[in-house]
């Protein structure tokens, strides 16, 4: 595989090739804002809160520093206003579901993102698809799953299969960036209620 060479906010930096803009701006202490991103999962850019602003080819885009891929040649900017816009609206969105959300909270600070800007949807999920991801994944047990579609999207376990697998395991409580009870919470129900929700 052959080096890429980019630049990021200013930064000459070496990548390898298949690696993230992620992976190239952590690798030389840049810090990118993250909530659907972990290491040990494939990118799925859920959150856009990676968003950053490239030059490839003659045109000027925003995209998301988790999944795109380092270009030869690529100059990339990871804190301009139009970004700090785009942050700060995403977050303002998430607050409306997860106002308590500590790292939600955090990126309000740092972005100036007001948490009564929309009207409170309380679902706690701000549909990250981490725990989702990481039972299918790591775990290949499947558990945990979406349900419904747009604003009324949510986490479910299923029951047949959570009963036999999450007791022991609950590994995707602590990835969840809005509320680990809330996970807790869902599983509870899943398996007192199977038949909700169905
Ligand atoms: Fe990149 Fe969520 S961290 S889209």
């Amino acid at each position: 595989m052959s080096d890429i060479i980019l630049q990021i906010d200013g930064k000459e930096v070496t990548a390898r090739e298949g690696a993230t803009i992620l992976d190239a701006a952590r690798s030389i202490g840049i810090s990118i804002p993250t909530l659907c991103n972990h290491e040990k999962l494939e990118p799925h850019g859920g959150c856009r809160v990676c968003s950053v602003e490239v030059d490839s080819r003659g045109r000027t885009s925003v995209v998301a520093a988790c999944l795109y891929p380092v270009e030869q040649g690529l100059v990339v900017r990871t804190r301009t206003d139009k970004l700090e816009r785009i942050r700060q609206a995403l977050v303002e969105m998430m607050l409306a579901h997860a106002p308590d959300s500590e790292p939600l909270q955090e990126l309000a600070r740092e972005y100036g993102a007001d948490k009564n800007c929309f009207e409170k949807e309380r679902s706690f999920c701000i549909h990250c698809g981490l725990c989702v991801r990481y039972c299918a994944e790591i775990k290949r047990a499947n558990a945990v799953g979406f349900i419904d579609r747009g604003a009324r999207k949510e986490i479910c376990f299923i029951p047949e299969i959570a009963a036999k697998e999450c007791w022991e395991c609950k590994e995707c409580f602590p990835l969840c960036p809005t509320s680990a009870l809330q996970a807790a919470f869902v599983l509870c129900k899943a398996l007192t209620f199977p038949d909700a929700g169905r």
